[in-house]
Protein backbone atom coordinates (compact mmCIF):
# COMPACT_ATOMS: atom_id res chain seq x y z
CA UNK A 1 0.00 0.00 0.00
CA UNK A 2 1.56 3.45 -1.02
CA UNK A 3 0.75 6.31 1.00
CA UNK A 4 -0.75 9.53 -1.21
CA UNK A 5 -2.27 12.51 -0.05
CA UNK A 6 -5.85 13.84 -1.78
CA UNK A 7 -6.38 17.31 -0.89
CA UNK A 8 -4.57 17.43 2.17
CA UNK A 9 -5.61 13.81 3.57
CA UNK A 10 -3.03 11.52 3.68
CA UNK A 11 -4.84 7.51 2.50
CA UNK A 12 -3.26 4.61 1.49
CA UNK A 13 -4.00 2.97 -1.77
CA UNK A 14 -2.62 0.06 -3.36
CA UNK A 15 0.40 -0.08 -5.96
CA UNK A 16 -0.75 0.15 -9.14
CA UNK A 17 -3.24 1.88 -8.79
CA UNK A 18 -4.91 4.89 -11.73
CA UNK A 19 -4.16 8.28 -9.93
CA UNK A 20 -7.68 9.58 -11.53
CA UNK A 21 -9.09 6.32 -10.01
CA UNK A 22 -7.51 7.34 -6.28
CA UNK A 23 -9.11 9.97 -6.20
CA UNK A 24 -12.59 8.78 -7.18
CA UNK A 25 -11.95 6.79 -4.42
CA UNK A 26 -11.11 9.68 -2.43
CA UNK A 27 -14.71 10.76 -3.43
CA UNK A 28 -12.39 13.92 -5.26
CA UNK A 29 -14.31 12.74 -9.02
CA UNK A 30 -11.60 14.28 -11.26
CA UNK A 31 -13.57 15.03 -14.64
CA UNK A 32 -12.48 13.05 -17.94
CA UNK A 33 -12.96 12.54 -21.95
CA UNK A 34 -10.80 10.49 -22.83
CA UNK A 35 -9.95 8.18 -19.91
CA UNK A 36 -11.87 4.90 -20.06
CA UNK A 37 -11.62 2.07 -17.08
CA UNK A 38 -11.65 -0.29 -19.66
CA UNK A 39 -9.13 1.32 -22.37
CA UNK A 40 -5.54 2.66 -22.76
CA UNK A 41 -5.06 5.96 -21.30
CA UNK A 42 -3.25 8.05 -24.35
CA UNK A 43 -4.28 11.20 -22.12
CA UNK A 44 -5.64 13.69 -25.12
CA UNK A 45 -8.32 15.70 -23.58
CA UNK A 46 -6.20 17.27 -20.79
CA UNK A 47 -9.38 17.55 -18.78
CA UNK A 48 -8.00 15.72 -15.60
CA UNK A 49 -5.66 17.64 -14.87
CA UNK A 50 -4.08 18.22 -11.19
CA UNK A 51 -1.90 19.64 -9.09
CA UNK A 52 0.51 17.27 -8.13
CA UNK A 53 3.48 17.04 -5.47
CA UNK A 54 6.33 14.67 -4.16
CA UNK A 55 8.17 14.97 -1.26
CA UNK A 56 10.84 17.34 -0.51
CA UNK A 57 14.11 15.19 -0.08
CA UNK A 58 16.54 16.80 2.36
CA UNK A 59 20.20 16.51 1.83
CA UNK A 60 20.02 12.63 2.97
CA UNK A 61 17.60 12.31 0.61
CA UNK A 62 15.21 11.45 3.12
CA UNK A 63 11.63 13.08 2.97
CA UNK A 64 11.77 16.33 5.01
CA UNK A 65 8.83 16.34 8.11
CA UNK A 66 6.73 19.36 8.46
CA UNK A 67 5.56 20.32 11.89
CA UNK A 68 2.70 17.91 12.10
CA UNK A 69 5.26 15.15 11.58
CA UNK A 70 4.08 14.54 7.59
CA UNK A 71 6.22 15.04 4.68
CA UNK A 72 6.51 18.20 2.85
CA UNK A 73 5.29 18.35 -0.35
CA UNK A 74 7.45 19.96 -3.41
CA UNK A 75 4.86 21.39 -5.87
CA UNK A 76 5.27 20.61 -9.44
CA UNK A 77 4.23 24.12 -11.11
CA UNK A 78 2.65 22.85 -13.86
CA UNK A 79 -0.59 21.02 -13.87
CA UNK A 80 -0.48 17.35 -14.72
CA UNK A 81 -2.74 15.20 -15.95
CA UNK A 82 -3.97 12.04 -13.82
CA UNK A 83 -5.58 9.36 -16.25
CA UNK A 84 -2.35 8.42 -17.31
CA UNK A 85 -0.22 7.43 -14.14
CA UNK A 86 -0.37 5.41 -11.06
CA UNK A 87 -0.08 6.34 -7.73
CA UNK A 88 3.52 6.68 -5.76
CA UNK A 89 4.71 7.12 -2.48
CA UNK A 90 4.12 9.91 -0.67
CA UNK A 91 2.45 11.19 -3.95
CA UNK A 92 0.18 14.66 -2.80
CA UNK A 93 -2.72 16.01 -5.43
CA UNK A 94 -4.69 19.17 -5.13
CA UNK A 95 -8.17 18.10 -7.22
CA UNK A 96 -9.65 21.26 -6.75
CA UNK A 97 -6.53 24.16 -6.04
CA UNK A 98 -7.23 27.65 -7.70
CA UNK A 99 -4.66 26.32 -10.96
CA UNK A 100 -6.87 23.06 -11.15
CA UNK A 101 -10.24 24.98 -11.70
CA UNK A 102 -8.36 27.56 -14.00
CA UNK A 103 -7.15 24.96 -16.39
CA UNK A 104 -10.60 22.80 -16.29
CA UNK A 105 -12.18 26.36 -17.27
CA UNK A 106 -8.95 26.45 -19.99
CA UNK A 107 -10.09 22.80 -21.28
CA UNK A 108 -13.62 23.55 -21.64
CA UNK A 109 -13.76 26.89 -23.65
CA UNK A 110 -10.97 25.04 -25.92
CA UNK A 111 -13.18 22.02 -26.43
CA UNK A 112 -16.42 24.09 -27.22
CA UNK A 113 -15.12 26.54 -29.56
CA UNK A 114 -16.06 24.76 -32.25
CA UNK A 115 -18.46 22.08 -31.16
CA UNK A 116 -22.06 23.33 -32.29
CA UNK A 117 -25.15 24.31 -30.12
CA UNK A 118 -26.90 21.05 -31.06
CA UNK A 119 -27.81 19.93 -27.30
CA UNK A 120 -31.83 20.30 -28.03
CA UNK A 121 -31.73 17.78 -30.78
CA UNK A 122 -28.91 15.39 -29.82
CA UNK A 123 -29.21 12.23 -28.36
CA UNK A 124 -26.77 12.53 -25.89
CA UNK A 125 -28.18 15.78 -23.78
CA UNK A 126 -29.30 14.51 -20.71
CA UNK A 127 -26.32 11.82 -20.37
CA UNK A 128 -23.64 14.36 -22.16
CA UNK A 129 -20.45 14.78 -20.21
CA UNK A 130 -19.56 18.05 -22.46
CA UNK A 131 -22.66 19.21 -20.74
CA UNK A 132 -22.13 18.14 -17.34
CA UNK A 133 -18.93 19.19 -17.66
CA UNK A 134 -19.67 22.44 -18.92
CA UNK A 135 -22.14 23.20 -15.92
CA UNK A 136 -19.82 22.11 -13.18
CA UNK A 137 -16.76 23.31 -14.83
CA UNK A 138 -17.51 25.80 -17.32
CA UNK A 139 -17.13 29.50 -17.69
CA UNK A 140 -20.75 29.77 -19.19
CA UNK A 141 -19.72 32.30 -21.62
CA UNK A 142 -17.27 32.50 -24.89
CA UNK A 143 -14.92 34.27 -26.24
CA UNK A 144 -14.95 32.74 -29.36
CA UNK A 145 -15.95 35.27 -32.36
CA UNK A 146 -14.85 33.43 -35.55
CA UNK A 147 -16.68 31.12 -37.49
CA UNK A 148 -16.97 27.24 -36.26
CA UNK A 149 -15.43 25.07 -38.14
CA UNK A 150 -17.45 23.05 -40.44
CA UNK A 151 -16.61 18.76 -40.38
CA UNK A 152 -19.07 16.16 -42.01
CA UNK A 153 -22.46 15.40 -39.81
CA UNK A 154 -25.13 12.85 -40.30
CA UNK A 155 -22.18 10.13 -41.94
CA UNK A 156 -23.23 6.62 -41.74
CA UNK A 157 -20.20 5.17 -40.76
CA UNK A 158 -21.35 1.94 -40.02
CA UNK A 159 -24.75 0.25 -40.71
CA UNK A 160 -25.65 1.03 -36.97
CA UNK A 161 -23.83 3.81 -36.12
CA UNK A 162 -23.97 7.36 -37.12
CA UNK A 163 -21.41 10.17 -36.98
CA UNK A 164 -22.10 13.69 -36.41
CA UNK A 165 -18.29 15.13 -36.85
CA UNK A 166 -18.20 18.56 -35.60
CA UNK A 167 -19.50 17.21 -31.83
CA UNK A 168 -16.67 15.07 -31.92
CA UNK A 169 -13.95 15.89 -29.33
CA UNK A 170 -10.92 13.62 -30.57
CA UNK A 171 -10.92 11.79 -27.03
CA UNK A 172 -10.27 9.17 -29.37
CA UNK A 173 -12.35 6.32 -27.02
CA UNK A 174 -14.12 4.85 -30.13
CA UNK A 175 -10.66 4.07 -31.59
CA UNK A 176 -9.26 2.69 -29.08
CA UNK A 177 -12.55 0.26 -28.07
CA UNK A 178 -12.10 -0.80 -31.66
CA UNK A 179 -8.52 -1.58 -31.60
CA UNK A 180 -8.63 -3.27 -28.20
CA UNK A 181 -11.52 -5.03 -27.59
CA UNK A 182 -13.05 -5.25 -30.79
CA UNK A 183 -9.98 -6.02 -32.74
CA UNK A 184 -11.29 -4.31 -35.56
CA UNK A 185 -8.71 -1.59 -36.18
CA UNK A 186 -10.93 0.52 -38.33
CA UNK A 187 -11.39 4.15 -36.91
CA UNK A 188 -9.32 6.57 -36.87
CA UNK A 189 -8.74 10.36 -37.09
CA UNK A 190 -7.70 12.28 -40.52
CA UNK A 191 -6.71 15.98 -41.43
CA UNK A 192 -5.01 17.89 -38.97
CA UNK A 193 -5.72 20.83 -36.51
CA UNK A 194 -9.21 22.27 -36.54
CA UNK A 195 -10.14 20.40 -38.54
CA UNK A 196 -9.07 16.89 -38.13
CA UNK A 197 -12.17 14.20 -37.55
CA UNK A 198 -13.02 10.92 -37.13
CA UNK A 199 -13.43 8.36 -40.19
CA UNK A 200 -13.50 5.06 -40.95
CA UNK A 201 -10.73 3.37 -42.91
CA UNK A 202 -11.09 4.20 -46.59
CA UNK A 203 -12.19 1.17 -47.95
CA UNK A 204 -14.10 0.15 -44.70
CA UNK A 205 -17.36 0.66 -42.44
CA UNK A 206 -17.77 0.10 -39.01
CA UNK A 207 -19.46 -3.27 -39.49
CA UNK A 208 -17.88 -5.25 -35.97
CA UNK A 209 -20.90 -7.04 -34.18
CA UNK A 210 -19.67 -4.71 -31.47
CA UNK A 211 -19.62 -1.65 -33.35
CA UNK A 212 -22.74 0.03 -30.66
CA UNK A 213 -20.63 0.38 -27.67
CA UNK A 214 -18.42 2.80 -29.63
CA UNK A 215 -22.00 5.46 -29.05
CA UNK A 216 -21.58 3.91 -25.24
CA UNK A 217 -18.57 4.68 -24.73
CA UNK A 218 -18.64 8.35 -26.84
CA UNK A 219 -18.71 11.02 -24.30
CA UNK A 220 -20.61 13.22 -26.83
CA UNK A 221 -23.11 13.01 -29.05
CA UNK A 222 -21.37 12.28 -31.87
CA UNK A 223 -21.45 8.67 -32.33
CA UNK A 224 -25.13 7.56 -31.98
CA UNK A 225 -27.24 4.85 -32.55
CA UNK A 226 -29.45 4.30 -35.82
CA UNK A 227 -31.71 2.49 -33.95
CA UNK A 228 -32.29 4.71 -30.95
CA UNK A 229 -31.36 8.15 -32.69
CA UNK A 230 -33.99 10.93 -32.36
CA UNK A 231 -36.72 8.14 -30.56
CA UNK A 232 -36.71 9.18 -26.83
CA UNK A 233 -35.17 11.67 -24.61
CA UNK A 234 -32.86 9.77 -22.45
CA UNK A 235 -34.55 11.13 -18.94
CA UNK A 236 -37.28 9.94 -20.07
CA UNK A 237 -36.30 6.53 -19.79
CA UNK A 238 -37.01 3.65 -17.15
CA UNK A 239 -34.22 1.74 -16.00
CA UNK A 240 -34.17 -1.71 -15.48
CA UNK A 241 -31.13 -4.23 -14.55
CA UNK A 242 -31.36 -6.90 -16.41
CA UNK A 243 -29.37 -9.17 -18.72
CA UNK A 244 -29.13 -10.33 -22.58
CA UNK A 245 -30.64 -13.58 -23.34
CA UNK A 246 -29.51 -14.15 -26.33
CA UNK A 247 -26.55 -16.26 -26.52
CA UNK A 248 -25.13 -18.09 -23.64
CA UNK A 249 -22.83 -15.81 -22.14
CA UNK A 250 -25.76 -13.56 -20.29
CA UNK A 251 -24.05 -10.13 -21.00
CA UNK A 252 -25.71 -7.29 -18.10
CA UNK A 253 -27.35 -4.59 -19.35
CA UNK A 254 -29.79 -1.90 -18.38
CA UNK A 255 -33.37 -1.72 -20.53
CA UNK A 256 -34.49 1.86 -21.17
CA UNK A 257 -37.86 1.73 -21.39
CA UNK A 258 -40.91 4.18 -21.29
CA UNK A 259 -44.97 3.43 -21.25
CA UNK A 260 -44.63 -0.16 -21.89
CA UNK A 261 -42.41 0.16 -24.60
CA UNK A 262 -38.67 -0.72 -24.74
CA UNK A 263 -36.40 1.64 -26.58
CA UNK A 264 -32.70 0.53 -25.80
CA UNK A 265 -30.56 -1.69 -24.28
CA UNK A 266 -27.45 -0.83 -22.71
CA UNK A 267 -24.21 -2.86 -21.72
CA UNK A 268 -23.90 -3.01 -17.90
CA UNK A 269 -20.36 -3.50 -15.81
CA UNK A 270 -19.62 -6.91 -14.69
CA UNK A 271 -16.26 -7.77 -14.60
CA UNK A 272 -17.34 -11.50 -14.30
CA UNK A 273 -19.44 -11.74 -17.23
CA UNK A 274 -19.00 -9.07 -20.23
CA UNK A 275 -16.55 -6.51 -18.83
CA UNK A 276 -18.42 -3.21 -19.82
CA UNK A 277 -19.42 -4.37 -23.30
CA UNK A 278 -22.08 -6.18 -25.16
CA UNK A 279 -22.76 -7.22 -28.61
CA UNK A 280 -25.21 -5.26 -31.30
CA UNK A 281 -26.55 -8.89 -32.02
CA UNK A 282 -27.73 -9.47 -28.49
CA UNK A 283 -28.51 -5.09 -27.70
CA UNK A 284 -31.06 -5.22 -30.72
CA UNK A 285 -32.68 -8.83 -30.52
CA UNK A 286 -35.55 -7.24 -28.27
CA UNK A 287 -36.96 -5.38 -30.98
CA UNK A 288 -39.57 -8.21 -31.59
CA UNK A 289 -41.32 -7.84 -28.30
CA UNK A 290 -43.29 -5.26 -29.88
CA UNK A 291 -44.53 -7.15 -32.89
CA UNK A 292 -47.47 -6.86 -33.71
CA UNK A 293 -48.09 -10.22 -34.36
CA UNK A 294 -47.58 -11.32 -30.65
CA UNK A 295 -50.02 -13.57 -29.50
CA UNK A 296 -51.96 -11.59 -26.31
CA UNK A 297 -55.20 -14.34 -26.12
CA UNK A 298 -55.26 -17.67 -25.07
CA UNK A 299 -56.77 -19.93 -28.27
CA UNK A 300 -58.18 -23.37 -28.08
CA UNK A 301 -59.16 -25.24 -31.31
CA UNK A 302 -62.69 -26.36 -31.91
CA UNK A 303 -64.48 -28.66 -34.53
CA UNK A 304 -64.71 -25.49 -36.36
CA UNK A 305 -61.13 -23.33 -36.34
CA UNK A 306 -60.09 -21.67 -33.66
CA UNK A 307 -61.40 -19.60 -30.56
CA UNK A 308 -60.44 -17.33 -27.98
CA UNK A 309 -60.89 -18.74 -24.58
CA UNK A 310 -60.10 -17.50 -20.64
CA UNK A 311 -57.39 -18.68 -19.27
CA UNK A 312 -59.28 -20.89 -16.62
CA UNK A 313 -60.73 -22.31 -19.72
CA UNK A 314 -57.79 -22.38 -21.62
CA UNK A 315 -55.66 -24.20 -18.38
CA UNK A 316 -58.84 -26.73 -17.91
CA UNK A 317 -58.84 -27.47 -21.43
CA UNK A 318 -55.56 -28.41 -21.45
CA UNK A 319 -55.50 -30.35 -18.19
CA UNK A 320 -58.25 -32.94 -19.23
CA UNK A 321 -55.79 -33.30 -22.40
CA UNK A 322 -52.68 -34.04 -20.72
CA UNK A 323 -54.79 -36.20 -17.83
CA UNK A 324 -55.95 -38.28 -20.76
CA UNK A 325 -52.24 -39.81 -21.24
CA UNK A 326 -49.31 -40.81 -19.21
CA UNK A 327 -45.89 -41.50 -18.98
CA UNK A 328 -44.37 -41.86 -22.70
CA UNK A 329 -47.75 -41.15 -24.14
CA UNK A 330 -46.93 -37.27 -23.46
CA UNK A 331 -43.74 -35.81 -24.90
CA UNK A 332 -42.30 -32.22 -23.50
CA UNK A 333 -39.82 -30.06 -25.45
CA UNK A 334 -39.11 -27.32 -23.51
CA UNK A 335 -36.53 -24.27 -24.46
CA UNK A 336 -33.01 -22.96 -23.33
CA UNK A 337 -34.69 -19.54 -23.45
CA UNK A 338 -37.00 -20.26 -20.20
CA UNK A 339 -35.84 -19.22 -16.99
CA UNK A 340 -34.85 -21.77 -13.99
CA UNK A 341 -38.33 -21.27 -12.38
CA UNK A 342 -40.53 -22.16 -15.87
CA UNK A 343 -37.98 -25.02 -16.40
CA UNK A 344 -38.27 -26.53 -12.82
CA UNK A 345 -41.99 -26.10 -13.16
CA UNK A 346 -41.91 -27.96 -16.53
CA UNK A 347 -39.83 -30.82 -14.67
CA UNK A 348 -42.46 -31.34 -12.07
CA UNK A 349 -45.26 -30.89 -14.55
CA UNK A 350 -43.54 -34.21 -16.25
CA UNK A 351 -43.12 -35.95 -13.26
CA UNK A 352 -46.93 -35.32 -12.18
CA UNK A 353 -47.48 -36.70 -15.25
CA UNK A 354 -45.25 -39.52 -15.28
CA UNK A 355 -43.09 -39.04 -18.56
CA UNK A 356 -39.41 -38.92 -19.22
CA UNK A 357 -39.50 -37.81 -22.58
CA UNK A 358 -38.31 -34.31 -22.36
CA UNK A 359 -35.92 -32.47 -24.01
CA UNK A 360 -34.74 -28.78 -25.04
CA UNK A 361 -34.04 -27.88 -28.35
CA UNK A 362 -30.56 -26.92 -28.75
CA UNK A 363 -29.38 -23.56 -31.01
CA UNK A 364 -26.05 -23.03 -32.13
CA UNK A 365 -24.63 -20.63 -33.76
CA UNK A 366 -20.82 -18.84 -35.11
CA UNK A 367 -19.71 -17.30 -32.10
CA UNK A 368 -16.23 -15.44 -31.34
CA UNK A 369 -13.48 -14.82 -29.33
CA UNK A 370 -14.91 -12.00 -27.63
CA UNK A 371 -18.51 -12.15 -25.86
CA UNK A 372 -20.52 -14.24 -28.44
CA UNK A 373 -21.48 -17.59 -27.36
CA UNK A 374 -22.03 -20.41 -29.85
CA UNK A 375 -24.35 -21.26 -27.50
CA UNK A 376 -27.72 -18.83 -28.19
CA UNK A 377 -29.78 -20.44 -25.59
CA UNK A 378 -29.49 -18.24 -22.90
CA UNK A 379 -30.07 -21.28 -20.08
CA UNK A 380 -28.90 -24.73 -21.44
CA UNK A 381 -26.80 -25.02 -18.17
CA UNK A 382 -30.75 -23.68 -16.16
CA UNK A 383 -32.02 -26.74 -18.15
CA UNK A 384 -29.07 -29.34 -17.54
CA UNK A 385 -29.03 -28.61 -14.03
CA UNK A 386 -32.73 -28.88 -13.19
CA UNK A 387 -33.02 -31.97 -15.25
CA UNK A 388 -35.12 -30.94 -18.59
CA UNK A 389 -32.16 -31.63 -20.91
CA UNK A 390 -28.60 -34.06 -20.18
CA UNK A 391 -25.21 -33.42 -20.91
CA UNK A 392 -25.79 -33.28 -24.58
CA UNK A 393 -29.03 -31.09 -25.20
CA UNK A 394 -31.04 -32.27 -27.36
CA UNK A 395 -30.40 -36.01 -27.58
CA UNK A 396 -33.94 -37.12 -26.46
CA UNK A 397 -35.58 -35.07 -29.18
CA UNK A 398 -35.15 -37.80 -31.65
CA UNK A 399 -36.99 -40.50 -29.50
CA UNK A 400 -39.47 -38.05 -29.05
CA UNK A 401 -39.96 -37.34 -32.80
CA UNK A 402 -40.44 -40.80 -33.17
CA UNK A 403 -42.61 -41.23 -30.47
CA UNK A 404 -45.05 -38.42 -32.40
CA UNK A 405 -44.53 -40.25 -35.94
CA UNK A 406 -45.39 -43.79 -34.69
CA UNK A 407 -48.17 -42.57 -32.77
CA UNK A 408 -47.37 -43.37 -29.59
CA UNK A 409 -46.71 -40.05 -27.98
CA UNK A 410 -50.77 -38.75 -28.19
CA UNK A 411 -49.90 -35.31 -26.09
CA UNK A 412 -47.11 -33.22 -26.65
CA UNK A 413 -46.48 -29.86 -24.84
CA UNK A 414 -44.18 -28.01 -26.53
CA UNK A 415 -43.08 -24.82 -24.24
CA UNK A 416 -41.76 -21.83 -26.20
CA UNK A 417 -39.99 -23.68 -29.26
CA UNK A 418 -41.08 -24.41 -32.73
CA UNK A 419 -41.21 -27.98 -32.86
CA UNK A 420 -41.79 -27.95 -37.16
CA UNK A 421 -39.02 -25.66 -37.56
CA UNK A 422 -36.75 -27.55 -35.94
CA UNK A 423 -37.16 -30.21 -37.69
CA UNK A 424 -38.44 -32.63 -34.29
CA UNK A 425 -42.26 -33.21 -34.88
CA UNK A 426 -43.49 -33.19 -38.77
CA UNK A 427 -46.24 -34.92 -38.18
CA UNK A 428 -47.89 -33.03 -35.35
CA UNK A 429 -51.38 -33.74 -37.02
CA UNK A 430 -50.87 -37.44 -35.47
CA UNK A 431 -51.53 -36.28 -32.05
CA UNK A 432 -54.51 -35.85 -30.17
CA UNK A 433 -53.39 -33.03 -28.13
CA UNK A 434 -50.51 -30.17 -29.12
CA UNK A 435 -50.24 -27.92 -26.17
CA UNK A 436 -48.13 -24.37 -27.01
CA UNK A 437 -46.71 -21.73 -25.11
CA UNK A 438 -45.14 -18.97 -26.78
CA UNK A 439 -45.21 -15.25 -27.57
CA UNK A 440 -45.34 -15.17 -31.11
CA UNK A 441 -47.07 -17.45 -33.53
CA UNK A 442 -45.35 -20.11 -35.35
CA UNK A 443 -45.99 -23.74 -36.99
CA UNK A 444 -46.47 -24.91 -33.93
CA UNK A 445 -48.40 -22.88 -32.57
CA UNK A 446 -50.89 -22.93 -35.48
CA UNK A 447 -51.44 -26.51 -35.10
CA UNK A 448 -52.51 -26.36 -31.26
CA UNK A 449 -55.34 -27.75 -29.67
CA UNK A 450 -54.29 -25.31 -27.08
CA UNK A 451 -52.33 -22.33 -26.79
CA UNK A 452 -51.18 -20.06 -23.96
CA UNK A 453 -49.46 -16.94 -24.74
CA UNK A 454 -46.60 -16.32 -22.83
CA UNK A 455 -44.29 -13.07 -22.17
CA UNK A 456 -40.47 -12.48 -23.81
CA UNK A 457 -37.29 -12.28 -21.29
CA UNK A 458 -38.24 -8.03 -20.24
CA UNK A 459 -41.57 -8.49 -19.34
CA UNK A 460 -41.28 -11.27 -16.58
CA UNK A 461 -38.53 -12.20 -13.32
CA UNK A 462 -36.83 -15.08 -13.05
CA UNK A 463 -33.25 -16.52 -13.31
CA UNK A 464 -30.94 -18.15 -15.58
CA UNK A 465 -27.57 -19.73 -15.74
CA UNK A 466 -25.29 -18.71 -18.41
CA UNK A 467 -22.60 -21.02 -20.26
CA UNK A 468 -19.72 -20.39 -16.97
CA UNK A 469 -22.31 -21.50 -14.58
CA UNK A 470 -23.22 -17.68 -13.44
CA UNK A 471 -26.62 -17.75 -11.77
CA UNK A 472 -28.30 -14.15 -12.88
CA UNK A 473 -31.34 -12.57 -12.74
CA UNK A 474 -33.89 -11.34 -14.88
CA UNK A 475 -36.28 -8.47 -14.02
CA UNK A 476 -39.33 -7.15 -14.83
CA UNK A 477 -39.21 -3.99 -17.22
CA UNK A 478 -42.41 -3.69 -19.54
CA UNK A 479 -45.36 -5.65 -19.17
CA UNK A 480 -46.66 -8.32 -21.70
CA UNK A 481 -49.24 -7.26 -23.56
CA UNK A 482 -53.20 -8.29 -24.32
CA UNK A 483 -53.80 -10.99 -21.56
CA UNK A 484 -50.56 -12.34 -21.94
CA UNK A 485 -48.87 -14.49 -18.32
CA UNK A 486 -45.80 -14.46 -17.07
CA UNK A 487 -44.96 -18.47 -17.96
CA UNK A 488 -43.99 -19.66 -14.91
CA UNK A 489 -48.05 -18.80 -13.69
CA UNK A 490 -49.00 -20.71 -16.53
CA UNK A 491 -47.02 -23.90 -15.59
CA UNK A 492 -47.86 -23.75 -12.16
CA UNK A 493 -51.69 -23.40 -12.62
CA UNK A 494 -51.53 -26.27 -15.49
CA UNK A 495 -49.66 -28.10 -12.01
CA UNK A 496 -52.71 -27.05 -9.84
CA UNK A 497 -54.71 -28.18 -12.82
CA UNK A 498 -53.56 -31.46 -13.15
CA UNK A 499 -52.78 -32.60 -9.58
CA UNK A 500 -55.09 -30.58 -7.81
CA UNK A 501 -51.91 -28.92 -5.58
CA UNK A 502 -48.89 -27.43 -5.58
CA UNK A 503 -48.65 -24.68 -2.76
CA UNK A 504 -46.89 -21.94 -5.16
CA UNK A 505 -48.14 -18.43 -4.92
CA UNK A 506 -45.07 -16.49 -5.99
CA UNK A 507 -42.35 -16.72 -7.91
CA UNK A 508 -40.17 -16.69 -4.90
CA UNK A 509 -41.95 -19.76 -3.56
CA UNK A 510 -40.53 -21.55 -6.91
CA UNK A 511 -37.47 -20.45 -6.18
CA UNK A 512 -37.46 -21.84 -2.69
CA UNK A 513 -38.70 -25.28 -3.62
CA UNK A 514 -35.48 -25.12 -6.27
CA UNK A 515 -32.84 -24.44 -3.59
CA UNK A 516 -34.62 -26.79 -1.32
CA UNK A 517 -33.80 -29.94 -3.79
CA UNK A 518 -31.03 -28.58 -6.03
CA UNK A 519 -27.40 -28.79 -4.08
CA UNK A 520 -26.22 -25.85 -6.36
CA UNK A 521 -28.88 -23.53 -5.55
CA UNK A 522 -28.76 -24.10 -1.33
CA UNK A 523 -29.29 -20.99 1.06
CA UNK A 524 -29.97 -18.50 -2.74
CA UNK A 525 -33.03 -17.03 -3.23
CA UNK A 526 -34.05 -14.57 -5.85
CA UNK A 527 -33.22 -11.33 -3.98
CA UNK A 528 -29.67 -13.36 -2.81
CA UNK A 529 -28.56 -13.35 -6.87
CA UNK A 530 -28.17 -9.58 -6.86
CA UNK A 531 -27.29 -7.36 -9.79
CA UNK A 532 -24.23 -9.10 -10.36
CA UNK A 533 -25.11 -12.75 -10.00
CA UNK A 534 -23.59 -15.63 -8.36
CA UNK A 535 -20.89 -18.34 -9.69
CA UNK A 536 -22.32 -21.48 -8.77
CA UNK A 537 -20.01 -24.19 -7.33
CA UNK A 538 -19.23 -26.60 -10.69
FE1 LIG B 1 -14.39 10.47 -28.78
FE2 LIG B 1 -16.86 10.25 -29.67
FE3 LIG B 1 -15.08 11.60 -31.07
FE4 LIG B 1 -14.89 8.95 -30.91
S1 LIG B 1 -16.52 10.12 -31.87
S2 LIG B 1 -13.23 10.41 -30.68
S3 LIG B 1 -15.62 8.58 -28.83
S4 LIG B 1 -15.84 12.13 -29.05
FE1 LIG C 1 -26.23 -11.02 -25.67
FE2 LIG C 1 -24.44 -12.94 -26.05
FE3 LIG C 1 -24.26 -10.64 -27.37
FE4 LIG C 1 -23.75 -10.73 -24.77
S1 LIG C 1 -22.59 -11.72 -26.35
S2 LIG C 1 -24.96 -9.18 -25.85
S3 LIG C 1 -25.25 -12.26 -24.08
S4 LIG C 1 -25.88 -12.14 -27.56
FE1 LIG D 1 -6.93 12.48 -18.72
FE2 LIG D 1 -8.25 12.84 -20.96
S1 LIG D 1 -8.98 12.02 -19.11
S2 LIG D 1 -6.25 13.46 -20.49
Amino acid sequence: MLNVQIDGVWMQFPRGTRLIEACAQANKFVPRYCYHAKLSSPGNCRMCLIEMGMPKMGPDRKPVLGTDGKPEIAWIPRPQISCAQDVAEGMAVRTDSPMVRDCRHGVMEFLLINHPLDCPICDQAGECRLQEFSVDHGTGGSRFLENKVKKPNNVEVGPRVTLDAERCILCTRCIRFMQEVAHDDVLGIVDRGSHSTIACHSDRKLDSNYSLNTVDICPVGALTSEDFRFKMRVWFLKETKSFCTSCATGCNTVIGSRENTIYRQTPRENNDVNSAWMCDYGRLNFHYLHSKDRLMEPVLKTKDGHEIATWEKAIARAATELKKYRGEEIGIIASGRMTNEELWLAKKLAEALGTTLHDIVPHFAEGDDILLSSDRNPNTRGAQLLGLASAIPGEHLGAIADGVRSGKIKALLVLGEDAVEAGIATDLLNLESLIATHILPNATTKLATVLLPGSGFAEKRGSMINGKGRLQRLNRAINPPGNARDDWEILRDLILAVTGHNGIYMIEDVFKQMAASVPQLANLSLSKIGDLGVQLPT
